[in-house]
């Protein structure tokens, strides 16, 4: 069964593009696209998302896949107006936070290409992707506080580990808004860009993950995160058990066989 009909559906809430690779697999790019709410993320945006990676894990035209907003904003947050007049058992059987985990678990790249503003669950969204390119003009921020909550999308966590305690505390007990600049000086951005390079970059980075091989890519990405979960101890023996596994695969036969022969490899994925 073909998955490519997924870039024919028409999403409301997002666009969704299929980008040519001529050296390797294609990246899939999504663009969030709901301008007039400077990109909110409500839960039927969120849900689009994850039934595209889903698609795309499937998928093995593609290797990779990047998302991005507009010039203005990545995402402003989740959509206040979505939960402005829930209650706690109404959020709870909401369930607003199921597609995040199903985004947390696919096992391609996930690279977000931010312009703007990437506040609350939209600075949370980038920290969920694997890496995060951001054009200088971008402002990170988890202003939950300003609305008497605290970030529920991960925010607490993922910030804390990419940028320290000390760091994460003042960002999110203020809520004040961080450029992209000491974002990247404090880690957690892989590249900062030129404010109309950004998308570019990103794709580009992406477009090289898609020259390598795919069940490489998957299982160092599998065990990098890892790191976030376990001891160092328990983690490398997570990384040498699926080092050991790509023994398995046509690809590490492939790969070092063309290195000796002094030849591009040909990857089957497998
Ligand atoms: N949810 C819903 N609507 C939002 C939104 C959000 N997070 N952010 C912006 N919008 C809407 C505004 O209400 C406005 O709509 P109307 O035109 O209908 O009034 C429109 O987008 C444009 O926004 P502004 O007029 O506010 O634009 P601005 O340029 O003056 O300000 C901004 C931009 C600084 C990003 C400001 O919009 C803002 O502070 N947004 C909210 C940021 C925020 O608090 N995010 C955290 C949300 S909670 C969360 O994310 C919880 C979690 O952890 C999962």
């Amino acid at each position: 069964m073909s998955h490519k009909v997924f870039l024919k559906n028409q999403y409301k809430n997002i666009l969704v593009t299929e980008i040519e690779n001529e050296k390797g697999l294609n990246v899939c790019q999504i663009q969030i696209n709901r301008p007039h709410a400077m990109n909110a993320l409500n839960i039927e945006l969120m849900g689009e998302i994850a039934e595209v990676l889903f698609a795309v894990d499937k998928d093995g035209d593609f290797g990779c896949s990047v998302i991005t907003g507009n010039e203005k904003a990545f995402a402003a947050g989740a959509d206040i107006k979505e939960m402005a007049d829930a209650n706690a058992v109404e959020i709870y059987y909401r369930e607003m936070f199921a597609s995040w985990d199903k985004i947390r678990n696919y096992k391609k790249p996930f690279i977000a290409a931010v312009s703007g503003f990437a506040l609350g669950g939209g600075c949370e969204l980038a920290m969920l992707c694997d890496m995060i390119v951001a054009a200088k003009c971008a402002k990170f921020g988890q202003p939950e506080v300003n609305l008497g909550v605290i970030p529920g999308a991960g925010g607490t966590q993922r910030l804390t580990r990419a940028v320290g305690k000390a760091r994460a505390m003042e960002i999110i007990l203020t809520g004040r808004m961080v450029e992209a600049g000491e974002m990247y000086e404090a880690g957690l951005i892989t590249k900062i860009s030129e404010d109309d390079k950004y998308l570019d970059d990103a794709v580009a980075i992406a477009k090289t993950i898609c020259t390598k091989s795919p069940i490489a890519v998957q299982l160092a990405k599998e065990s990098i995160l890892r790191a976030f979960d376990t001891t160092v101890e328990t983690g490398i023996e997570f990384e040498r058990k699926n080092f050991y596994f790509l023994f398995a695969s046509e690809d590490k036969m492939e790969g070092m066989k063309a290195f000796v022969e002094k030849r591009k490899p040909t990857w089957k994925g497998k």
